[in-house]
């Protein structure tokens, strides 16, 4: 997915959005205060997109909208932590996945998107989040994030340990619940087997 010609490999891509062309990360962002030298729960990954939020002059100038698929850059990639900026239109949508091993944290800095949490034998557990608002989750939590709102989104992202695959589920025709491991240089989309979960 990446259009570099170095022989790195693949960036992994948070949500899944398609990454943008000549995209470099931004080295003033490593130096935001984070602890050091291990992997970030949850919530240290929260309050460090909180504190990136706060500082729109390090990505507003990256904010991008493309309508037929989510736009990312990439902020940071270290041993311990990935870092996204993502724009989302016209309803984008992630379906719900999982994030494999990696905790997680979003942040909205425009827009509006919605979370949803998969729940077996009822409606999804559904929260919308607004510009100064942020979350996080565990490697063992399943959601999805879709933009809402007539106005465009961006949101903040932050992987730690850094992404490398991701679940992505849907109901097989039987009925069954089936988990379809793919890599995070995938852009994550609904899956459609026989029906979108949560709808
Ligand atoms: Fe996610």
């Amino acid at each position: 997915m990446s259009t570099t010609t170095s022989t790195s490999p693949p960036r992994p891509l948070g949500c899944g959005p398609r990454r943008s062309a000549g995209s470099r990360a931004v080295s003033p962002i490593a130096s935001l205060a984070r602890p050091r030298g291990r992997d970030l729960s949850g919530p240290e990954l929260q309050a460090f997109v909180a504190e990136l939020a706060d500082r729109p002059e390090l990505w507003i100038h990256l904010v991008k909208h493309d309508a037929t698929q989510r736009f990312y850059e990439e902020l940071l990639s270290d041993d311990h932590l990935t870092a996204w900026l993502i724009c989302w239109m016209n309803d984008h949508d992630t379906g719900f996945h999982d994030h494999d091993t990696s905790a997680g944290a979003v942040a909205i800095v425009g827009g509006c998107v919605h979370e949803d949490r998969l729940a077996i034998g009822g409606a999804p557990r559904n929260r919308a989040f607004a510009v100064g608002e942020s979350f996080h989750f565990s490697p063992a939590d399943i959601h999805r994030v879709r933009h809402v709102g007539s106005d465009p989104a961006v949101t903040l992202h932050a992987y730690s340990p850094p992404l490398q695959r991701m679940g992505a589920y849907a109901v097989a025709a039987d009925g069954v619940l089936a988990r379809h491991s793919v890599s995070s240089a995938v852009e994550l989309r609904p899956l459609h087997i026989s029906g979108q979960l949560g709808r």
